[in-house]
């Protein structure tokens, strides 16, 4: 089955819930072995542990911001094998204008999407270059396809993500990595369209941004983590064996 990762070691960043969550329980079913980051050791969601989801692994506890977390993390992996998969997914978002958004909170959006995957990439793709084999996937956003209001800090971390997926292509190929990004749209685990449906703003609070994105979104739901998990899954595989510095939407049809 060319969609299978049997035989590969994994890095995802952001693992313990959502998105990350999701990929790393998708590798597990498709023989990958899987090494988590994330900075929580329990689900900030409510959802399952890592541990109960993947077979072959763990969840490592750190911060991807920081060069020492990074570190043990590819120590831990080292136990394993090196990683000849690496999803850089571990993110956060935010809210405010240029104007609202203070400096720490620009350097933080940068540190965590950007340097992150820095730290990550540089650190796995040397042995990536040995074994002729590598596949990395940048977890970006619609956000940096469209505009998406108040998220100047976000949007362009996420930019220069799909800037850095294009440039290590562009660098490593030759040497048997491919490098590509998703880009996801509004992925929402318990969320249906239908609950945002006839309520007030007032009701919907910070849910009311939602609206005008599901309502730019051509199918007509929202999307949850595994449909997300299926496109990192099918990027990391040899069917996508001809796919690289490639930014795939998954949005449901939004940024076209
Ligand atoms: N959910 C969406 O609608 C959506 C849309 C576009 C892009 N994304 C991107 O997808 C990725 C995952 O988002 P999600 O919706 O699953 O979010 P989430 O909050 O459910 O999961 C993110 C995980 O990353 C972890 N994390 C946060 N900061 C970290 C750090 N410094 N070091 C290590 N781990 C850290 C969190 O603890 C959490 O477990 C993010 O990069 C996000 O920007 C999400």
């Amino acid at each position: 089955m060319q969609t299978a990762l049997d035989g590969h070691t994994a890095i995802v960043t952001g693992a313990g819930a959502g998105i990350g969550r999701a990929t790393a329980s998708l590798f597990s079913d498709r023989g990958a072995t899987v090494v988590g980051l994330d900075i929580n050791s329990e689900p900030h969601d409510g959802g399952p542990h890592f541990d109960d989801l993947v077979e072959s692994g763990e969840l490592v506890v750190g911060d991807v911001s920081d060069p020492d977390s990074v570190d043990e993390l590819f120590d831990i992996c080292r136990e394993y094998d090196d990683p000849s998969i690496v999803v850089n997914n571990a993110g956060i978002g935010s809210r405010g204008t240029i104007e609202e958004i203070d400096l720490k909170m620009w350097r933080k959006m940068y540190s965590i999407h950007v340097e992150g995957a820095y730290h990550v990439c540089r650190r796995a793709i040397p042995k990536m270059t040995d074994r002729g084999d590598g596949r990395i996937v940048n977890m970006a956003s619609v956000g940096a396809l469209v505009p998406y209001r108040e998220s100047a800090d976000y949007a362009s971390a996420k930019g220069a993500l799909i800037s850095m997926t294009r440039q290590l292509a562009g660098d490593y190929s030759e040497h048997g990595i491919r490098v590509n990004a998703v880009a996801p749209g509004i992925i929402r685990p318990d969320l249906e369209k239908a609950d945002l449906e006839g309520k007030s703003a007032e009701e919907l609070g910070e849910q009311a941004r939602l609206v005008s994105a599901t309502n730019r979104t051509l199918l007509p739901y929202i999307g949850k983590p595994e449909d997300v998990a299926e496109a990192v899954a099918f990027l990391c595989s040899d069917a996508a064996r001809f796919i690289t510095a490639q930014t795939l939407p998954v949005d449901g049809g939004w940024s076209i």
